[in-house]
């Protein structure tokens, strides 16, 4: 690869350790470190998550950079300047925010993300896709959860980085996040080569929830098997992990996942009114239609008693309706 790339990766793993070191070892930091630690990051994670702080200037990362002798003009290309049109100078990309390194598969700093302490827009700063960072093939703490995702065999994927480290915090170490966007083929492809199991664990709010829905799917294309982690509703993991602590995280979200369909099952009644007797018909068309995606005649067989059952509908009605759907399917 050309030198460029090497200098690019050089740069972002000078300036990682810069805004740690401005984190942890300067005044300026210190109402960032308390602003973590309120959210409870412990010193561990701030170290293991290699987590920094940008100050509120203009110029810290350019002097910086400049005086290492980088080029500004590539670094503003890498995304961690940025050049002012009018008159060619640059100024920094990230101010007074708490950084978030995000790593390649092999752990080198590709790229930031970037957190307002407190409220204000954008929450999050992240930066540009460049030469080495290319958003739709990262996966937020893949290197550091791999040993554990191999050993687990599963890999448990969230929305945000806070959730990720909150996770690791609460000893859940095979976590990684889809950084924000919805969850592309290539992360899903390589989730699977990693671990065939895959709890989704969104937040738990509409657009959560909804994204978990099109990850589930992204992931089965992949080959991956699914299940999705359930919390009350509002809640994201660190949240979550906050107001009832690392055991029922554990136990109560991680440990009783719902199998893919039955996430489907619950997903389909969001909204409606189980009542009317047309939204009923149409969630049960909903419902037949899942099932008869499923390969196995067992599970599909099982499924159908539950609906059955549930709702006092003969079961040679719902077997015949569904035969229907699976023709149409195919
Ligand atoms: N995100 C982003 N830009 C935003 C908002 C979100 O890139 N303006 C991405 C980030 O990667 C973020 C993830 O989407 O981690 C999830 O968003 P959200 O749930 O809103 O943030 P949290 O992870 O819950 O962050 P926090 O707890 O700090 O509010
Ligand atoms: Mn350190
Ligand atoms: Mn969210
Ligand atoms: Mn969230
Ligand atoms: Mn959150």
């Amino acid at each position: 690869k050309s030198p460029d790339y090497a200098e690019m990766f050089r740069a972002h793993d000078l300036l990682q350790k810069f805004y740690h070191h401005l984190l942890v070892n300067t005044k300026e930091g210190t109402v960032a470190t308390k602003y973590l630690q309120q959210r409870g990051f412990t010193e561990e994670v701030i170290n293991r998550f290699k987590i920094g702080y940008a100050p509120n200037t203009w110029d810290v990362a350019s002097r910086f950079l400049e005086k290492r002798g980088f080029n500004l003009h590539e670094m503003a290309k890498a995304g961690l300047i940025v050049r002012k049109d009018s008159d060619g100078t640059y100024f920094d990309r990230f101010r007074d925010r708490i950084m978030f390194p995000i790593w390649d598969n092999q752990g080198r700093t590709i790229a930031f993300g970037g957190r307002i302490l407190y409220e204000g827009e954008p929450k999050y700063l992240n930066s540009p896709e460049t030469k080495i960072f290319n958003k739709s093939k990262t996966l937020y703490g893949l290197h550091l959860a791999r040993p554990e995702i191999r050993k687990k065999q599963q890999v448990i994927l969230f929305e945000g980085y806070v959730d990720v480290i909150a996770a690791h915090r609460a000893g859940v170490e095979n976590g990684v996040a889809s950084l924000g966007t919805s969850l592309t083929d290539e992360q899903a492809n390589i989730i699977r080569r990693n671990a065939e199991n895959v709890t989704i664990c969104y937040d738990s709010d509409s657009a959560g929830i909804n994204a978990a829905y099109r990850a589930a799917s992204v992931l089965t294309n992949a080959g991956c098997t699914v299940r999705v982690s359930k919390m009350p509703e509002g809640f994201d993991p660190d949240d979550y992990i906050r107001t009832y602590g690392y055991e029922s995280f554990q136990n109560n979200v991680i440990g009783t996942s719902l199998t893919l369909m039955a996430f489907k099952i619950e997903f389909l009644r969001r909204g409606k009114n189980l009542q009317d007797e047309g939204e009923l018909v149409a969630y049960i068309e909903e419902v037949l239609k899942e099932i008869s995606l499923l390969p196995k005649a067992v599970e599909r067989d099982r499924y159908l008693r539950a609906l059955s059952e549930e709702f006092s509908i003969s079961l040679d009605a719902l077997k015949s309706e569904q035969y229907q759907i699976y023709r149409k399917l195919r």
